[in-house]
């Protein structure tokens, strides 16, 4: 609980959010870095995804200070099966956790909960609390979080595929706009920014229909220590790119 608190209770700094002239739409993030952060601290991996997992709301407030009102998150991609069984579980527990408590700040907000992924595997428990979280955030129309879940990049598109070919909708009907319509984030329009965090610069099958266009962002920085200051690094970058490309 102590090392709960240390992380809660940072100082946050309050930035002007008409800073930048271009502020993204829709950012994704991909929280990478855990377990080197607990590594680092002589900690568990699990004490890792703890602090990982407390660091979303600091995260997500940060995004709302600058005016972002579409966050995708990559919490658990399907290549994450291979990890440890008892890894595994233990964040499984983790992200229930984390429903159960945010439950009644996304009512409070206005957050809208979108879930991109399969339930397929996981545990009935945590499946319910998902179904249930995006059942009840439904009418949310302040901001919109977009958890990527048992995840995959293209099995998300081969979906897609399988869902336009049962329609059926013929060949000659589908364009762009329409293959968004059954994707997970259909609606939610691209992806603007993409902020991997850990220092690897993979784009690990997240989301690539949606961020082709987008601007990639790699830092460092541990997703638990990644805070508002991190993400004022990222809008730097991004609006150093837009400017650029204004100019020309
Ligand atoms: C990211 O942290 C969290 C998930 C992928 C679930 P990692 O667990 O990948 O941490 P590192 O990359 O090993 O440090
Ligand atoms: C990417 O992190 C996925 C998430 C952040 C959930 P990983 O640590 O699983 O990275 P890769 O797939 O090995 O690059
Ligand atoms: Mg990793």
């Amino acid at each position: 609980m102590l090392k709960e608190r240390l992380i809660t209770q940072l100082p946050k700094t309050r930035i002007e959010s008409t800073e930048f002239r271009f502020v993204p739409r829709h950012i994704g993030i991909m929280m990478d870095g855990n377990g080197r952060w607990a590594q680092a601290r002589g900690l568990s991996r699990r004490d890792g995804h703890r602090f990982g997992t407390l660091n979303v709301r600091r995260a997500l407030d940060a995004c709302a200070r600058y005016g972002i009102r579409i966050v995708t998150l990559y919490v658990f991609s399907t290549e994450n099966w291979g990890r440890p069984r008892d890894e595994i579980t233990g964040f499984f527990e983790l992200l229930a956790e984390v429903i159960d408590r945010e439950t009644e700040n996304f009512r409070r907000e206005g957050v809208r909960l979108i879930h991109s992924g399969s339930l397929d595997g996981i545990p009935p428990v945590l499946a319910e609390k998902v179904t249930r979280a995006v059942a009840n955030t439904r009418a949310n129309r302040a901001y919109t979080l977009n958890v990527a879940f048992n995840y995959g990049g293209r099995a998300e598109i081969l979906r897609a595929v399988q869902e336009i070919l049962r329609a059926p909708i013929s060949a000659d009907a589908i364009s762009e706009e329409l293959f968004e319509r059954y994707l997970y984030t259909a609606g939610l329009g691209d992806m603007d920014l993409v902020i991997r965090t850990g220092g690897d610069q993979r784009l690990s099958n997240f989301f690539p229909w949606q961020a082709a266009h987008g601007v990639f962002y790699s830092t460092p920085t541990f997703w638990p220590d990644f805070d508002e200051r991190e993400l004022r690094r990222a809008l730097q970058v991004y609006n150093q790119f837009w400017q650029a490309q204004n100019k020309m």
